[in-house]
């Protein structure tokens, strides 16, 4: 399968897994034959880019380190219970997202070893729920890898699920928003988390106290740049601080109204980059070291000149990863394939990372 962005596709091409909207509703399902009006809808939908059947790639299995099912039912769960948060219909449904916490958390502890590869699809509406069961699904997967026992992790896992409650007193329109947000707009954006706060404050016999400073401290930055209190080092709780790594690596690979998603190698330079400031510094290692830089799926160009596909990726050689190579130096196709292990061949080097669409496009 390849992921392509919608304004790429073209009649007669083959979805290779199932589209959904960001509250979960099936879209397009998977074998579906792609039409003009399928395209159109999808624009409409503000649907990015999704995945299409393609011979070269019909083997490549993405690996989840958590069921879509799993996440799906996480969504669901987070939709329900700040639609009611936000009608003032009654009070947060604390139990069922501690469900879902517990759910999440005893399968990222089944799948401890998987990488993070990108393969998730945003759409440009309000994705408040799918990025706080992926921020969630983040944290965890930081905390197994710090050695934190399950009671703690769930806890962890409420208070990410729930970092971001405070958008429901932030007016529907801002969240919405396709433009950047003008000064006096980023100061109301801004006060999301002492709503959060003051929302989790009133369930406190449910939620523990780190929960709830989650909502309230996940801003806030290591060196003290951070808002709404400017707190800096250990003074922002441990939860807080791997939170605050997880949000913002998120939020930096979703598509957004005025800007593309990041590649998963450009996210892990920039969070190289800003990290060491921003950032826990002993955290930090441990996430980038989760990421599959060069994600299954990712085409590649090699120091060689060849063209290829990242196949597999093994924990801990993030920048070595297995290639299937499909063109060569010239543009010539490799005949039947041909696999590079890169940890076999140490002067090939990643190049550079192509769109896939250049590559359907000359083969
Ligand atoms: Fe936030």
């Amino acid at each position: 399968m390849q992921r392509i962005v919608v304004s790429e596709l073209k009649n007669g091409m083959v979805t290779a897994r199932n589209v959904l909207s960001a509250d979960g509703k099936l879209l397009l399902a998977e074998g579906q034959i792609i039409t003009e009006s399928y395209i159109r809808r999808l624009q409409e939908l503000g649907i990015y880019a999704i995945y299409v059947r393609n011979p070269y790639f019909s083997d490549l299995e993405i690996p989840a380190i958590i069921a879509e099912e799993t996440r799906q039912s996480g969504i669901q769960t987070m939709k329900c219970a700040l639609d009611v948060l936000r009608n003032k219909r009654m009070d947060l449904a604390v139990t069922d997202i501690q469900q879902s916490a517990r759910r999440i958390v005893a399968e990222i502890i089944r799948n401890r070893k998987a990488m993070i590869h990108l393969t998730e699809i945003r759409t440009h509406d309000d994705c408040t729920f799918a990025h706080s069961v992926d921020v969630c699904i983040l944290a965890v997967l930081v905390a197994v890898e710090m050695g934190y026992a399950e009671n703690r992790l769930t806890e962890l896992a409420v208070g990410a699920l729930l970092h971001d409650v405070g958008k429901v007193r932030v007016g529907q329109q801002l969240l919405i928003k396709p433009d950047r947000l003008t000064d006096e707009e980023m100061v109301i954006m801004r006060g999301h988390p002492w709503f959060g706060f003051e929302i989790l404050r009133t369930h406190k016999g449910q939620l523990s106290i780190p929960s709830i400073h989650v909502a309230l401290q996940h801003h806030e930055k290591f060196d003290g740049t951070g808002y709404p209190r400017g707190l800096a080092g250990e003074a922002i709780h441990e939860f807080s601080r791997i939170v605050s790594i997880v949000d913002v690596y998120d939020a930096i690979t979703s598509d957004r109204p005025y800007r593309k998603a990041l590649l998963p190698h450009e996210a892990y330079e920039l969070l190289q980059m800003t990290g060491t400031q921003h950032f826990d510094p002993t955290i930090l290692p441990i996430f980038l070291g989760k990421i599959a830089v060069y994600p299954v799926g990712a085409t590649v160009r090699l120091n060689t000149g060849d063209i290829g596909i990242v196949t597999s990726v093994e924990p801990g050689l993030p920048t070595r990863p297995v290639i299937r190579l499909i063109l060569d130096q010239h543009r010539r196709l490799y005949p039947g394939g041909s696999t590079l292990d890169m940890k076999n061949h140490l002067t090939v080097f990643i190049d550079q990372v192509v769109d896939g669409t250049l590559l359907s496009n000359l083969i």
